[in-house]
Parts: C-alpha cells; sequence; structure tokens
C-alpha cells in the first residue's frame, strides 16, 4: 500500500475537494462504460452471448448513458477545481454543492440499476418516467431528468453566485454563459411528442447543440485555464483565442445542426443549410489545435505537469481529427446518403467523444492529482512515468483501432448495402454478413480489449503518480493564473 503515497485533502481548497468527488464517479463511470462497451462489442460478434440475460439494446444504453455522465461528472468536477482559482474567492454555497453532488450520485446509480432490472416491458406512460425515457443518450426516466434539472441548476447558482460576488475574467464570463445555454438545452429532451419526426427535431437540440457548441466552449474554457496552469501562458492571449473560438464554434455549430434533419421527414432546405455550416465546423477545432501547439512551442513545452500537457495536446489533435476530420467526411448531405446510420457513424461517434472531451477529462484528473498530493513536481522524469506514458500509449491506439475497423465496417456497408443494393433490407443483411464487415467489427473488438488495458492502467498510474515524490511542482516565473 506504501506505493498509493497520501492523498492530502488540505492541500485543497473548497471547490477542490468537491472536484475531486465528482472525478472520482467520473473514472469509476468511465470504467463502466468501458465494460458494457465491450459486452455490446462481443454482442456484435456472437449474437447469443448474454441474449435474454443482458441484451444488447441495453448493453448498448448503459455504455452511451454511462458516457455522457461520466463527462458530465468531469466537467462539473473541472469548473469546481477552477472555480475558487478564477473568481479569486471561496464557492458560494458550497454546502449545497455537496448535497447537490450526493443526490446526483444516488440518481445516477438508482437509473442505472433499473436499467438492468427492467430490461423489456411495456411503453406505457409511466415507463416514461420510471423506466426509460427511449431517447438515444439520454434515456433515463422523466423522475430523474427532473433531478438532473434541479442539481444542475444548484450547480449553476454556485458557478453564476462564485462569480458574481468574486471577480469575473473572461474565462469565468464565458463559462457562466455557455452553462445557461448547455444546461437549457437540456429541457429540449425532456417533452414528449408522439409525432417521431418532431421528437427527433427537439432531440437533436440537446445531443448536437451538446457536443457541437456548449460542451465545445465549455471545453475552450478548459483548455484555456489547463494551458494558464501547465504552461503558463499568459491569460490575455488564451482568452482572446476563447473568444476567436467560441465565436466561430457558435457560428458554425449552431446551423450545424441541419446534418441530422437531412433524413427525419423536416423540409428539404435543411440540406442546404446542414451542408454548409456543419461544413464550417472544422474551422474553430484548427483554431484550438493551433493554439495549444502555438503556446507548448512558444513555452519550449516547460511545463508543471507533463501527463496534463500530453492529454490536452491529445485533446486539441482528437477534436479536431474526431469531430473536424471524421464529421466532416459524412457531413454533406450527398454522401451522408450513402454513409447515415452505418458503423461509418459509430467510427466518428467514438473518435470525437474520446479525442474532444474524454482526453480533456482526464487531463484535469492529472491537474486534480498534482495538487491532492501537495503540489508536487509532475515535470520530467516522474517517478513510473511509464504508467502515464503507456496508458496514455493504450488507450489512443486502442481508439484509433476500433475507430479505423469501424471505418473499414462503414464503408462496406456504405458500398453494398447502400451503392450497390439500394437500401433494401436484403441489402442490411448481405452487408452485415460480408467478410469486411464481420472482420472490422472483430478488430474493434481486439482493439477495445487494448482500450480497456489502458483504462486499467491509467486508474493505477492516477491512484499512484506523485505518492512518492517530494520536489515540489515547478514554478513558472510568469504564471499567469498566480
Ligand atoms: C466533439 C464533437 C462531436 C461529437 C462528440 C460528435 C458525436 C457524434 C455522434 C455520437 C453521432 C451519432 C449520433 C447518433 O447516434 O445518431 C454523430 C453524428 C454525426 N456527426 Fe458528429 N460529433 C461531433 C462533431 C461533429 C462535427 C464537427 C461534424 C461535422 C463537421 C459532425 C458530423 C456529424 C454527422 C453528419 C452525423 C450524422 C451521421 C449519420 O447520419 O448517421 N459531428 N456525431
Ligand atoms: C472498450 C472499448 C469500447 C467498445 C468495445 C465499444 C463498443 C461499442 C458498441 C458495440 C457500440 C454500439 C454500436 C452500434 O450500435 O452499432 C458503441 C456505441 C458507442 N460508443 Fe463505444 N465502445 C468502447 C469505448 C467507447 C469510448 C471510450 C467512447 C467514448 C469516449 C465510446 C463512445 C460510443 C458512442 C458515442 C456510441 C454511440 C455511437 C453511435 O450511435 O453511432 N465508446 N460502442
Ligand atoms: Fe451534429
Amino acid at each position: 500500500m506504501a506505493i498509493l503515497g497520501k492523498l492530502d485533502s488540505a492541500n485543497l481548497n473548497g471547490g477542490q475537494k468537491l472536484a475531486v468527488k465528482y472525478f472520482t464517479v467520473a473514472l469509476v463511470l468511465f470504467g463502466a462504460q468501458i465494460l458494457f462497451g465491450l459486452l455490446a462489442g462481443i454482442q456484435y460478434l456472437k449474437p447469443d452471448f448474454l441474449f435474454g440475460i443482458l441484451d444488447f439494446s441495453v448493453n448498448r444504453m448503459v455504455h452511451i448513458n454511462a458516457l455522457v455522465v461520466w463527462l458530465l461528472f468531469g466537467f462539473i468536477g473541472s469548473v469546481y477545481w477552477m472555480l475558487e482559482d478564477e473568481s479569486g474567492i471561496p464557492v458560494v454555497g458550497l454546502g449545497l454543492g455537496n448535497l447537490i453532488f450526493w443526490i446526483f450520485t444516488l440518481a445516477v446509480a438508482a437509473v442505472v440499476v433499473v436499467y438492468l432490472l427492467i430490461q423489456v416491458g411495456p411503453g406505457e406512460h409511466s415507463t416514461i418516467w420510471l423506466v426509460n425515457e427511449g431517447r438515444e443518450y439520454i434515456e433515463a426516466p422523466r423522475w430523474a431528468d427532473i433531478g438532473i434539472v434541479v442539481c444542475v441548476l444548484a450547480f449553476f447558482y454556485n458557478v453564476a453566485a462564485t462569480f458574481a460576488k468574486g471577480r469575473y475574467t473572461g474565462v469565468g464570463g464565458v463559462l457562466v454563459l455557455d452553462l445557461i445555454a448547455l444546461f437549457g438545452l437540456y429541457l429540449a429532451g425532456m417533452f414528449y411528442t408522439p409525432n417521431v419526426s418532431v421528437d427527433q427535431y427537439w432531440w437533436w437540440w440537446v445531443i448536437h447543440l451538446w457536443v457541437e457548441a456548449t460542451w465545445e466552449v465549455l471545453v475552450g474554457c478548459l483548455m484555456a485555464y489547463g494551458l494558464m496552469l501547465t504552461l503558463g501562458v499568459r491569460r490575455k492571449i488564451v482568452e482572446t483565442w476563447l473568444y476567436v473560438e467560441v465565436a466561430l464554434m457558435f457560428g458554425s455549430g449552431i446551423l450545424g445542426l441541419g446534418h441530422h434533419y437531412f433524413w427525419i421527414g423536416t423540409p428539404e432546405y435543411w440540406f442546404t443549410i446542414g451542408g454548409f455550416f456543419s461544413a464550417l465546423e472544422p474551422i474553430p477545432l484548427v483554431a484550438m489545435v493551433v493554439h495549444s501547439v502555438f503556446d507548448a512551442g512558444a513555452h519550449k513545452m516547460k511545463n508543471t505537469n507533463h501527463p496534463a500537457l500530453a492529454w490536452i495536446i491529445a485533446h486539441a489533435f482528437g477534436n479536431f481529427f474526431g469531430a473536424g476530420v471524421w464529421g466532416f467526411m459524412h457531413t454533406l448531405p450527398q454522401i451522408n446518403l450513402y454513409t447515415h446510420g452505418t458503423q461509418w457513424t459509430a467510427s466518428h461517434g467514438h473518435l470525437a467523444f474520446f479525442g474532444a472531451y474524454a482526453t480533456l477529462v482526464i487531463a484535469f484528473f492529472y491537474i486534480a492529482l498534482q495538487k491532492w498530493r501537495g503540489n508536487v513536481w509532475m515535470s520530467g522524469g516522474i517517478a513510473g512515468a511509464w504508467r502515464w506514458k503507456w496508458a496514455m500509449i493504450l488507450l489512443n491506439l486502442g481508439m484509433v483501432g476500433m475507430v479505423m475497423a469501424m471505418l473499414i465496417s462503414g464503408y462496406e456497408q456504405s458500398q453494398i448495402e447502400r451503392a450497390i443494393e439500394g437500401s433494401t433490407w436484403m441489402g442490411y443483411f448481405t452487408a452485415q454478413a460480408h467478410p469486411w464487415f464481420v472482420q472490422g467489427m472483430w478488430w474493434r473488438q481486439v482493439f477495445g480489449w487494448m482500450f480497456a488495458a489502458g483504462f486499467v492502467l491509467l486508474a493505477w498510474d492516477l491512484l499512484t503518480i506523485g505518492g512518492r515524490e517530494k520536489r515540489p511542482a515547478l514554478q513558472h516565473a510568469e504564471l499567469a493564473t498566480a
């Protein structure tokens, strides 16, 4: 046990003590996400596996709901982490924040237990309230929806009141405005309409306007803070970049929503709007890469936290490739006609969620651990550095491998099911049975195990890193956040 070393909460401010609770739950849910992804992946290869016990529909649902929730926990934790640094005062309403943390966590646990216990049943009105709302990614039943709204309102109060009482930095201002939009949009996914087109129309407001607008702005704020902290970049520089990125992001991402309106029964003008604006979406992501690489170069890579900076850079590239390049590939309606809903989509979904969001939350895990250990040295020559490096290699290689495997399967589906067979029912099965599809699904599983191994190593590293470190953290003379 000695290797674990000592974690001392006395090193943390109030907001940060709460943040590490959120981070702990986030890490556990990340593990659960991977487990259920592996089960769902096995069922692609062996459809009988756990059939009637733990169905594919349930595994898939737990996999992607856990994803959304662990990222939300990671984001909330990251905001609490930086809140006192940014605002210059202790968090307002911290007691409420702590209470809400427990309510939120218990509610998530209850929802998952119900998912697992009630896997099939009639779709009645009570089902929406008690079991499952049936909207992909945010399937939580209505009681939990309302609970989530209450929890995030309390969180929003903590953040806004703290900045209002302390000081409003540029990062703080963007963050508060963004959180209003982010949580406001959740409401769009709560109202039931019996018309599937109308239902999807509003549901996309949550999913798309989260990941391609409000979440992007949120991670922009987190990245700004992370760059100031690890590299000591001047505030003026990161905030200027942030404003540019936010303007470009909203300018393209909001109407880019149209790329989900191609085939759900909405008017035809969405082809033009969706195609045009979503094609512009990679631009802010390029800006984010340039921003982080430029800053790192300008500081000659000298930084206070190697693993955190490495993950921040992974985030900049992951966001650009996963969202920007992989998104752009299928965003024009002429192409999407063939690729829609194939493994091509899943390939993009994986690389984008991992590259843009998982990476940055992991960077914050490392930022938190450094201070939790007493603000110890985490620059070159960390004891046991092989662990964070190998975790990073396995997670990234595992993800890229899965993404390429799915892309090949998706290509095959687009070609055989759509182009050759003309999207017929028969064409669907012909494509599913084709060796290229099946092999892609096998490789997805193989790389999935690699990814899982990377996660185990990451968890081990997070438990041990800095445990025996005595040297104080490197100081930037010009550390802008000081
Ligand atoms: C980090 C940001 C992003 C994330 C996390 C993300 C994630 C996803 C996910 C999970 C889906 C599948 C949704 C479903 O279940 O049907 C999807 C679909 C899609 N995404 Fe993204 N995405 C991001 C950014 C982008 C960008 C920037 C573009 C365009 C340049 C884009 C274009 C598309 C398109 C066209 C679809 C529809 C695919 C289909 O028709 O099946 N995405 N995205
Ligand atoms: C061990 C690793 C993983 C495996 C084996 C795995 C497997 C799967 C499977 C089988 C599905 C269902 C696909 C379908 O319905 O056709 C899925 C969906 C999804 N997974 Fe994973 N997954 C893994 C890790 C991850 C990670 C790390 C992320 C994000 C950070 C992620 C994000 C998603 C998303 C967004 C979807 C929905 C995609 C869509 O609707 O197009 N997965 N995954
Ligand atoms: Fe989208």
